[in-house]
């Protein structure tokens, strides 16, 4: 599977799923992939406003860079110009799949669902009211998930 979308989403698209964005982007240059990343989040409530700066710390330690990230909201053309959706959590998974038209349901998924431990472990925790912890437990989840997701998509 070469030429890939992906949109990975959480809620207020500056903490989870900018990182996702950023470790996958990161991963994927590294394998020379020809895939396609974006994100975005179910709320609007951060519509244009850069990363959480506690991500960006947290992510540029492990070598991730978030230049050119700002957040946007889910837009209905989404379900239609990406082959893969993919949310943080269940909440925002269902969110998905309220506004999702049911032709195109089967691009939606959970970010950890190609995990080992899955689906005991099946959501990134939102970080945000949480301290360094939550964010760097948010990397951890999100690096184990990539490459695992690298790795489904040449299946
Ligand atoms: P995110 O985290 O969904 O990972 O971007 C959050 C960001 C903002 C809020 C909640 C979660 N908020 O309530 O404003």
């Amino acid at each position: 599977m070469s030429g890939k979308k992906i949109l990975v989403v959480c809620l207020g698209n500056i903490c989870r799923s900018p990182t996702a964005q950023a470790v996958l982007r990161h991963k994927a240059l590294l394998q020379n992939r020809d895939i396609t990343i974006d994100s975005a989040g179910t709320s609007a409530s951060h519509k244009g406003a850069l990363p959480d700066s506690r991500s960006i710390r947290a992510g540029a330690a492990r070598g991730y860079n978030f230049s050119g990230l700002y957040s946007r909201p889910v837009f209905e053309q989404d379900f239609v110009n990406f082959d893969l959706i993919l949310a943080m959590d269940k909440s925002n998974l269902a969110e998905l799949r309220r506004r999702c038209p049911a032709e195109h349901h089967h691009k939606l998924g959970l970010f950890l669902q190609h995990l080992p431990d899955y689906p005991k472990i099946n959501e990134v925790p939102d970080p945000y009211y949480s301290g360094s912890q939550g964010f760097e437990l948010v990397l951890d989840l999100i690096e184990q998930a990539s490459e695992q997701l690298l790795i489904a998509l040449t299946r």
